[in-house]
This record gives C-alpha cells, sequence and structure tokens, in this order.
C-alpha cells in the first residue's frame, strides 16, 4: 500500500462520495433495502481525505463503522429521493461525485402511512412499485465543464457490455464495474475494471477495497488535470 502513498493531490478539491443502502419506505416500520455494505464508498471517502480533498459522506443504511475525520463530513439520507436531493444540493459546490452507494430502483407507488396488518384470508400481499429518478444519471446532466461525476455498474453478467451501457446512458465521466456475481458485498477485496468516455477500458486485479479506492483517486485526479 505505501506506493500508493501520496502528497495531498486532491487538497482544494471538495468531493462528495455516497455509500451504502438507500432505504424506501413500505410502511412506517417496514422498508426495502439491499445488501451493500458501504465499505467501498467509505474506503473512497478516507482515502480522499487522506488525499487532502474536503470530503462530503451522503450514506444510507451501512453495514461498517462510518469514518471519524475532520476532514470528512457526514450526512445520513433514507430514501432515494433524500438521496438525490442532498447529492444535487452538495454537488453544486462540489469538483466530484462518487456515487458508490446501491441506490434503490423501485419505490411504493404510495408509501402506507399505517403499518400494513395481515388479514387471515389473505395469503399474499402485492406491493405497487415505481422506478426511482436516477441520481448519477441526474446530477451529469447538469454537471459544469470541471465537474466530474464516477459511477459504478453492479452487474452479474455480460459486465462490459452493460457498464458500457450505463457509462453512456447516464452521461459518467467514468464508471467503475464491478462484477457481483461472486459475493462482494462486505467483501474487503474486489475487482474492477474502470471505462472510460474516449473508449479505454482498464482491468485491475483483485485487490482490497482500501487499494481500489487510492488508485481510484489518482485515476480522478489525472483526469482533472489531463
Ligand atoms: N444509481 C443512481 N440512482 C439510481 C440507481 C443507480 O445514481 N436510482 C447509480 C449507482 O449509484 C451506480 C450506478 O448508478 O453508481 C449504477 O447502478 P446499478 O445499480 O449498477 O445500475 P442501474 O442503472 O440501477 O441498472 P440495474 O440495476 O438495472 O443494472
Ligand atoms: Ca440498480
Amino acid at each position: 500500500e505505501n506506493f500508493l502513498q501520496q502528497e495531498e493531490i486532491l487538497k482544494d478539491k471538495t468531493i462528495i462520495v455516497t455509500a451504502g443502502g438507500t432505504e424506501e419506505a413500505i410502511d412506517p416500520v417496514r422498508f426495502i433495502g439491499n445488501r451493500s455494505s458501504g465499505k467501498m464508498g467509505i474506503s473512497i471517502a478516507q482515502a480522499a481525505a487522506e488525499m487532502g480533498a474536503k470530503v462530503k459522506l451522503i450514506y444510507g443504511n451501512v453495514t461498517v463503522a462510518l469514518p471519524q475525520d475532520e476532514k470528512i463530513e457526514l450526512y445520513h439520507t433514507a430514501s432515494s429521493e433524500e438521496m438525490l436531493t442532498k447529492v444535487k444540493h452538495e454537488f453544486a459546490k462540489s469538483d466530484v461525485l462518487i456515487m458508490a452507494a446501491a441506490v434503490a430502483d423501485w419505490k411504493m407507488a404510495k408509501v402506507a402511512d399505517h403499518k400494513l396488518k395481515k388479514q387471515a384470508y389473505q395469503a399474499t400481499l402485492k406491493l405497487t412499485l415505481v422506478k426511482t429518478k436516477d441520481i448519477l444519471r441526474e446530477v451529469a446532466k447538469h454537471k459544469n465543464p470541471g465537474q466530474l461525476v464516477v459511477g459504478f455498474a453492479a452487474e452479474t453478467n455480460d459486465l462490459l457490455k452493460n457498464a458500457e451501457k450505463k457509462l453512456h446512458e447516464k452521461g459518467a465521466d467514468l464508471i467503475v464495474a464491478n462484477d457481483v456475481s461472486q459475493n462482494v458485498f462486505g467483501n474487503d477485496n474486489d475487482k474492477v475494471t474502470i471505462l472510460k468516455q474516449d473508449g479505454t477500458i482498464d482491468e485491475w486485479p483483485e485487490m482490497s477495497k482500501k487499494v481500489i479506492a487510492k488508485k481510484l483517486l489518482i485515476y480522478v485526479n489525472n483526469f482533472m488535470h489531463k
């Protein structure tokens, strides 16, 4: 890890990182969530702070400890809509957004305002869900020329094809493609492939999420100075 020890290359930069899973309420006591641990996003936030950046970590459900660092501001959001509002607000004053959060794709068409009760006659329950807004796409659409937007792509199959599609459809500068068919959730290690708008594809070997975080930020920094 030492060879990655950089000076404060991200000094004067403000970086927003999202981490963990969003929760979409079903009723006052239940929600739809996902298996994201928050480890990757938190590693990125920590690495960015070590490299001198001012960091805003916007997080949902996480199963690992949050960083305690004076350079990292922490903001909790629950639903994808709350996360979108917060990300948009903060991105207006920032240089980079890294969307490592696992954002829900669906939410309740209408959240029940009372706890849904079981009925004796009721063997099944149908929930009507509607699509959430795509935070990455919304933000990338309105970004300024100097701003950089990085997304992830979680895939179980056709990794490159699907990741390329996300790169173009979402308008991100970089996509970090991640094979989630082997359980990466909560793991310390990961294997990612970086895709850029110019068509470059970099397949990285399996490494710890901490090292991936550092390498990704060095990559982002080079990208900003090219
Ligand atoms: N993302 C987002 N807002 C959403 C859904 C996803 O900003 N409502 C972001 C994620 O944080 C990630 C990227 O989009 O950086 C890709 O997420 P992923 O779940 O892999 O792709 P989706 O576009 O949601 O498509 P699918 O889940 O169907 O593969
Ligand atoms: Ca998704």
